[in-house]
């Protein structure tokens, strides 16, 4: 990127994130970045974004214009998805929408072109205009078709029990095409809505959102077809794809960084070292938090503390390697990840600094990433430069569990449901004690057992006499 081009895109990032922190804009929360590719005096070609962590490549997830909309500044683009987090583009100027790059569903390449628009030329900086494109000369698109300014879709007018057509252009016989923009076609996918069977009162005929909020509610008004007995000719809700037929799924977003990062860590010799923690007097200083103190606090912000606790004295858990395991990088920060069943998946957000957290701070940042785990939309920096991981598997169920470390990080810490069961005491009393099990692998390349050994037990020393969470002594 030239260094004018740089100073653009950093002044157009600073100004962007400055006018949504003062406006009540959709999606609020998702991080919003745009590109400035190359420009002509009247078409502006937006490169996909640079959005940080290494990341090459975006699933397009949904548009939020279509070619020939005219939008401004700020204007919501598109929505696209990495193996990380979700990010909206927003628009940097006002104009038509020119030419959409990919399709939903597309894989849009990070650096390359996602988007044109189309200015009168005055809203171009100057910058921009004395450094034209010289690849695109041609002033004004080709004319749009109607295929182009809307997308069509396909649905099946009546879908039989039996197997699906063996052939495309079956499919196409069977289907009725009706026009309209992705998120009208979500917005009937979210409440089911058939449609063919909505009059669209848009430009030749295309479904409007109110349209489709109009046909629902004159559904909701009418009797509900399930009440009907099924015919041949009825359209029943069931699955797109009928039963006994197999169905391929491109493996994407987080799911495609488990794939990566699964098969980094098969290459890592795994030391598991298992033991039980008796997490009695941690249940009931949690009680006594709820009920005196009105704080509802999981295991989780101890248990983190714990691990920072007990990684100042064994720092080698707290490292990483590089890809040739010729160097060791003891990491100062201790960034605890925790592996958590989010909307989309799988994904291990991270708690900055904890060495410099109290359990209550640990506790707000938790609460957070949960929030954004339940939405589907971590910032990328939330998941990123973490050091060491804990899993708790707990919350759902399971009482062992082998964890697997995520590379180049060397350790992970699991632990599984507490159970009340009976354990011998001091004068070899059988007392009730609360247990939960907990593994720590290591990577036994540059870790050795004893070391994990006398990790785990500092971790327990600290979970079973609480106090010392506070003093890390
Ligand atoms: N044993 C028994 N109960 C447990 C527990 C454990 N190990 N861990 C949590 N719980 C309980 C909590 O105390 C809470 O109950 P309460 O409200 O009565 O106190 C309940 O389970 C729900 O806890 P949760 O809201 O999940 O909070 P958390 O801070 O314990 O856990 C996450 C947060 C993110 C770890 C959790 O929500 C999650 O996603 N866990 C799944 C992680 C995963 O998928 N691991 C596998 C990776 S391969």
């Amino acid at each position: 990127m030239s260094q004018t081009c740089k100073k653009l895109f950093n002044a157009s990032v600073f100004s962007n994130f400055k006018a949504l922190s003062n406006r009540n804009v959709r999606n609020a929360p998702q991080l919003r970045l745009y590109h400035l590719g190359s420009s002509l005096a009247a078409r502006i070609s937006f490169n996909m974004a640079d959005i940080g962590e290494g990341i090459k490549e975006v699933v397009v997830k949904e548009w939020f214009v279509k070619e020939g909309d005219t939008v401004k500044q700020f204007d919501d683009i598109c929505e696209v998805q990495s193996d990380k987090a979700s990010v909206t583009i927003t628009s940097r100027y006002d104009g038509v929408i020119a030419k959409l790059h990919y399709k939903v569903d597309d894989v849009a390449l990070v650096g390359k072109p996602l988007v044109d628009i189309e200015t009168d030329g005055d809203d171009v900086p100057r910058e921009e205009k004395s450094e034209p494109d010289p690849q695109i000369k041609q002033k004004s698109p080709p004319p749009a078709s109607k295929e182009d300014t809307a997308e069509k879709i396909s649905i099946h007018k009546e879908q039989s029990s039996g197997p699906a057509s063996s052939t495309t252009n079956e499919v196409v016989d069977s289907n009725k095409e009706v026009l309209c923009i992705p998120a009208v076609r979500r917005l009937a996918k979210e409440h089911n809505i058939d449609l063919t069977k909505v009059k669209g009162t848009g430009r030749d005929g295309r479904i409007l959102k109110e349209d489709a909020l109009h046909y629902l509610e004159n559904l909701k008004k009418s009797p509900a077809p399930t009440q009907q007995p099924p015919t041949t000719t009825s359209q029943p809700r069931v699955q797109s794809v009928p039963s006994g037929t197999d169905r391929v799924e491109p493996i994407k977003g987080f799911q495609k960084a488990m794939v990566k990062t699964m098969t980094d860590s098969l290459k890592i010799p795994h030391f598991v070292y298992s033991d039980e923690l008796k997490i009695t007097r941690l249940s009931q200083i949690r009680k006594t938090l709820k009920t005196s103190h009105n704080q509802s606090i999981s295991f989780m912000p101890f248990l983190v503390k714990a691990v920072s606790n007990a990684l100042q004295r064994y720092p080698v858990l707290n490292s990483s390697i590089d890809d040739r395991c010729e160097n060791v990088t003891y990491h100062a920060r201790h960034n605890i990840g925790v592996a958590m069943d989010t909307k989309v998946g799988l994904a291990v957000p991270v708690i900055k600094d904890v060495q410099d957290l109290g359990v209550m701070e640990i506790h707000a940042e938790l609460r957070r990433l949960v929030e954004s785990g339940k939405q589907g939309v971590f910032k990328p920096s939330d998941l990123a430069g973490g050091t060491f991981a804990v899993s708790n598997i707990g919350s759902i169920g399971g009482t062992y569990m082998k964890p697997v470390i995520l590379p180049p990080q060397v350790a992970i810490m699991a632990i599984g449901t507490s159970q009340l069961l009976p354990r011998y005491d001091d004068d070899l009393n059988i007392v009730p004690e609360e247990i939960a099990n907990i593994s720590v692998a290591a990577d036994h390349r540059v870790i050795d057992g004893a070391t994990v050994a006398n990790f785990v037990k500092d971790l327990k020393k600290q979970v079973e006499n609480p106090y010392l969470l506070f003093l890390n002594i």
